[in-house]
């Protein structure tokens, strides 16, 4: 079984996330998506409660399992025996960072290798963070995340609506 792990911050999980989570899944007999836990970055939601928006946006893709994770993703990727990491490439301006990362986990792990898919032109300006501050002011957001999980970022992000 080819096993690939798509690891991030989800806070929250957007469209753009969940189009590459679809891509990945066609290309692998399971994907495991990672919350990757970092105590130094300040987030919106909890582990617990990133993974449960993961787990209801993904519901129609049968070979996605969630799960959480704190420490370095090779040692991850090694345990689960996956083969690869799957990533989300927006602009060029993610390319310096992702590729840098990618060769130092190549170097951690030289038996997974890191994978990127071109996000989706719809998606090319989409991140959780421009997602959450458009939510914090009230906006609409409806077209960045899915469906399932739009009340639940409004209300954690601007209760008072
Ligand atoms: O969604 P994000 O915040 O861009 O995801 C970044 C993430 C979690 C994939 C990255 O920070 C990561 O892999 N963290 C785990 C720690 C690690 O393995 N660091 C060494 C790689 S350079």
């Amino acid at each position: 079984m080819r096993v690939a792990i798509c690891p991030g911050s989800f806070d929250p999980v957007t469209k753009g996330h969940l189009d590459i989570l679809h891509r990945a899944a066609k290309l692998f007999d399971k994907i495991i998506v990672v919350v990757v836990i970092n105590p130094e970055k300040k987030v919106s939601f909890t582990a617990e409660e990133r993974m449960d928006l993961i787990r209801r946006v993904t519901q129609g893709i049968p070979n996605i399992e969630v799960d959480m994770f704190s420490g370095l993703l090779m040692d991850y990727v090694r345990d689960k025996n996956a083969v690869a990491v799957v990533k989300g490439l927006r602009a060029v301006t993610d390319f310096e960072y992702e590729f840098q990362m990618a060769l130092i986990n190549k170097k951690l792990n030289p038996n997974a290798d890191t994978l990127f898919l071109t996000t989706s032109a719809e998606n090319l300006y989409l991140s959780s963070s421009i997602v959450k501050q458009i939510a914090s002011f009230g906006g609409n957001i409806a077209d960045f995340v899915p469906a399932e999980i739009v009340e639940d970022v409004k209300e954690r992000l601007c209760p008072a609506q």
